[in-house]
């Protein structure tokens, strides 16, 4: 397949005219890749407004070779905004969205504020893109492991019902946003300098280091919160609340991209030349599996890349009945993570 971030959108909004557009955490590491995917995928922008705190009021940020200067959200921001691509965090969506969303924007949010709610859609275009129908204004853009995770598994899942899912995480920076990737940048140059640094974004020591994803425990479930939303989030883009998963997630010293080992188990057999049939033509999904010269999916050939990279396609083989199958694959967690899923999902309502 094609990179998907090479196709281009064309059409307009209601009306005919191009809508008004509205980036809030625009001076973040996925608000920008907002912007850009709005850009390289052509998206029909009549004015476009750059959102964020107070302290970034009166920096500028480029947009089709133009310097916008970016705005302190205030609730009079709206105004005029027919789409809204949020990416502030959980507490600025939660505060912010609903008045907005009730004033006439469309919300696509990226934070996990809405996403469970069932009177929001959770949208991965590439697998359910009819969940849109209906919507109340806002539209919950799914978590950026659980998007790597299962936009590849879909097409496998509508031939033959994944019934089981076995997932553990490889997770970059750039999903705990700009400041973690500097901790990460600047961690790595201490270390390598012999000169002692404190964590200060993240709750360990990250240069040459891995840890359990940073995100609160559930004593009840021994699941952090990153676990429970690939799980939860998983089975309601499927629309399948039967699926079983279990999901184990871990930040490791990477920038930008996600990695994951996924196992899954169908209903009927399956081979892995099935799945790379199947996986061939699969939208948003590119197969690297060159076993010869044992190149498989990497963060760093997927980092700026649209599509999700899949490999290491084998038979489980802790699974004698042959309905199971292993893989290994990386997404880039800003652009099918987060921006670029919300920008495809913003094309659904042209
Ligand atoms: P700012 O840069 O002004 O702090 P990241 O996910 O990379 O940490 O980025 C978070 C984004 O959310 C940034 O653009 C940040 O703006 C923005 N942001 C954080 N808090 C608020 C807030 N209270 N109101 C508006 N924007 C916010």
């Amino acid at each position: 397949m094609t990179d998907v971030l090479e196709r281009p959108a064309g059409k307009v909004w209601r009306g005919g005219r191009a809508p008004n557009v509205a980036v809030v955490g625009a001076t973040g590491a996925v608000g920008v890749e907002l912007i850009g995917c709005l850009e390289t995928r052509g998206f029909p922008v009549a004015n476009l407004k750059l959102l964020a705190s107070e302290r970034s009021a009166g920096k500028t940020l480029p947009f089709k070779g133009k310097d916008i200067t970016v705005e302190a959200l205030s609730p009079s921001s709206f105004d005029g905004v027919d789409i809204a691509l949020f990416s502030a965090g959980g507490a600025t969506s939660r505060k912010v969205a609903p008045e907005a969303a009730k004033a006439g924007t469309i919300v696509i949010d990226n934070s996990s504020a809405f996403r469970m709610r069932d009177d929001v859609p959770l949208v991965i275009p590439e697998i359910n893109a009819g969940a849109l129908k209906g919507h109340h204004n806002i539209i919950a853009n799914p978590n950026c492991s659980a998007i790597v995770s299962i936009t590849p598994l879909w097409p496998i899942h509508q031939k033959n019902r994944v019934k089981r899912m076995i997932v553990s995480t490889y997770q970059a920076a750039s999903g705990a946003g700009a400041a973690a990737m500097a901790e990460l940048e600047e961690s790595t140059r201490a270390y390598l300098e012999g000169k002692a640094f404190e964590p200060k974004v993240l709750p360990h020591p990250y240069a040459f280091n891995l840890f359990s994803h940073n995100t609160a425990i559930d004593p009840a479930t021994g699941y952090n919160d990153e676990e429970t939303k690939v799980m939860g989030e998983t089975r309601k883009i499927f629309g399948d609340a039967e699926m079983r998963i279990n999901a184990t997630c871990i930040r490791v010293p990477v920038l930008r991209a996600h990695a994951v080992s996924l196992t899954f188990e169908c209903e009927n057999p399956i081979s892995p030349d099935e799945v790379r049939e199947i996986l061939k033509t699969a939208p948003g999904v590119k197969i690297v599996d060159d076993v010869a010269n044992n190149y498989f999916p990497m963060p760093r050939d997927a980092s700026g890349q649209g599509d999700i990279l899949v490999g290491r396609i084998r038979r489980d083989l802790s699974d004698p009945s042959g309905r199971s199958i292993s893989w290994f694959a990386a997404g880039d967690q800003l652009l099918k993570g987060a921006a670029l899923n919300a920008v495809q999902i913003a094309e659904l309502l042209l």
